[in-house]
């Protein structure tokens, strides 16, 4: 192919992108879709400029329209949070971890985390080392961290308070570092964080997937429940772009600056001007529409479950109300004999349009299964609410999938119906201009 060529195949490849999320049902759980205003700005020339620094001290010229909206994007990100502080420069959740880390901790400190298998995410990881090669989790791998798991009760998929408190006093780690990325419960900070801060803790959550229903005041408030400091992802309940912040419920400078300092000259040079000023508009959105949208996304996320259930399937925490959040998830493994388990299931729902991911069980390595075809799915309901959709819509999602899962119905042919069915939520809800198509692909030549 010559340059010209690779040019349209890619283009191609976009336009066929955006048709096949125009038709599917999408519900993995860390993603979500933007509106036209926060698209525009990812596009905008912000896109192309370099603003080293604090805004109003860069040392780049050329910057005031970029400050001036960094700056806006600071103030809304203190208001939607309850925080005294944002920093809106780290590029991605990972980064806003690493930030963290690197304000809060020394190499070889001990961090405490949720597990992967409990639901923890590749960044609060450990180090792992294999065949000679280092690798793992951001925490370990990167920063060096001796980390240490969160007490989990895998059963009740939730944080063992009690053992967790023990297992604090006797580690006495540098971070307790919240969040998860299957995160169906509020976590125990309220009753957590003095014990560890009383030990000289830095208290810390990470609500990459929380952050837009803590914004919209749907979920818990971990700052005002004791966490110090909340690195997040800006676009998985969050509507922004992607990318990632910092917020934290201490101005002292001395706090603040470790924060500064960590994200610039620390982690980032190019922090993203475009995003910045799409995660600005964003917040604008959730503002105004986050009441209405985190309230619905919960309930559909509930109504899903409990008409999966209805279905035939096995939805974790049934007796808890299966979540809390977004996110729910769903033990396939009864599955196995007819239908295997999360990654063949994954794959047989995706011929049928329904997007979702395989997840790893609480228990699932006890019983003989990994990461690679384990006992779980997960699913989110940020994008489809957005799309509209209501708890009635989770009945037919449901349905959907038992056809496909259970009744081993042609993928093919239910996803006739899941397309017909989508044809109808085609524009976006909880944005300023929701007459647009959601998936359009925008040409600008
Ligand atoms: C708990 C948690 N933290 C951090 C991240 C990383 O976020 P990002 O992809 O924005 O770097 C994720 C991503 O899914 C996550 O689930």
């Amino acid at each position: 192919m010559n340059g010209k060529e690779i040019v349209q195949k890619v283009r191609q490849k976009m336009k066929d992108h955006h048709e096949l999320f125009a038709r599917a049902i999408p519900l993995i759980a860390s993603e979500n879709i933007t509106s036209k205003e926060v698209r525009e700005a990812t596009l905008s020339d912000f896109s192309h400029r370099y603003a080293e620094g604090w805004p109003g001290e860069r040392v780049y010229a050329g910057c005031q329209h970029l400050d001036e909206v960094e700056f806006i994007c600071m103030d809304l990100a203190k208001e939607v949070f309850g925080a005294k502080f944002a920093d809106v420069r780290p590029i991605s959740g990972v980064v806003a971890n690493l930030v963290l880390y690197s304000a809060f901790t020394n190499p070889g400190d001990i961090s405490m985390s949720i597990s992967i298998p409990a639901g923890g995410h590749i960044s609060t990881g450990p180090l792992h080392t294999s065949k000679g090669n280092y690798m793992g989790g951001t925490a370990g791998a990167v920063r060096g961290l001796n980390v240490k798991y969160i007490p989990f009760d895998r059963k009740g998929l939730v944080i063992d308070v009690e053992k967790a408190e023990e297992a604090i006093k006797e580690l006495k780690p540098k971070l307790l570092h919240f969040g998860a990325s299957v995160f169906l419960f509020p976590h125990p900070v309220k009753q957590l964080a003095p014990v560890a801060k009383d030990l000289g803790a830095t208290v810390t959550y990470d609500a990459a997937h929380v952050s837009g229903l803590i914004a919209c005041g749907h979920f818990q408030d971990p700052l005002a429940e004791g966490a110090e400091a909340m690195a997040f992802s800006t676009h998985k309940t969050m509507f922004g772009p992607q990318h990632g912040c910092v917020v934290s419920s201490n101005d002292d400078e001395e706090f603040t600056n470790k924060i500064k300092r960590a994200t610039f000259p620390g982690m980032t040079s190019n922090h993203h001007l475009h995003n910045v000023a799409g995660l600005a508009i964003a917040l604008a959105e959730i503002k105004e529409f986050g009441k209405e949208y985190g309230a619905q996304v919960i309930k559909n996320a509930q109504s899903l479950a409990k008409y999966l259930e209805t279905e035939g399937f096995t939805v974790v925490a049934k007796d808890k109300g299966y979540t809390k959040s977004h996110t729910l998830l769903v033990d396939v493994s009864p599955l196995q004999e007819k239908s295997g388990l999360g990654k063949d299931i994954e794959e047989a729902l995706e011929k049928a349009d329904i997007i979702l991911n395989r997840n790893l069980l609480p228990w699932d390595m006890f019983e003989g299964r990994n990461y690679l075809n384990p006992g779980g799915i997960r699913m989110g309901t940020s994008e489809i609410t957005r799309l509209g959709m209501k708890e009635s819509e989770m009945k037919e999602i449901a349905n959907f999938m038992r056809r496909v899962v259970i009744d081993r119905e042609d993928p093919t042919k239910v996803a006739k119906d899941v397309n017909a069915f989508r044809s109808a939520y085609q524009k976006l809800h909880y944005c300023f201009s929701s007459n647009e198509d959601a998936y359009k692909f925008i040409e600008i030549y």
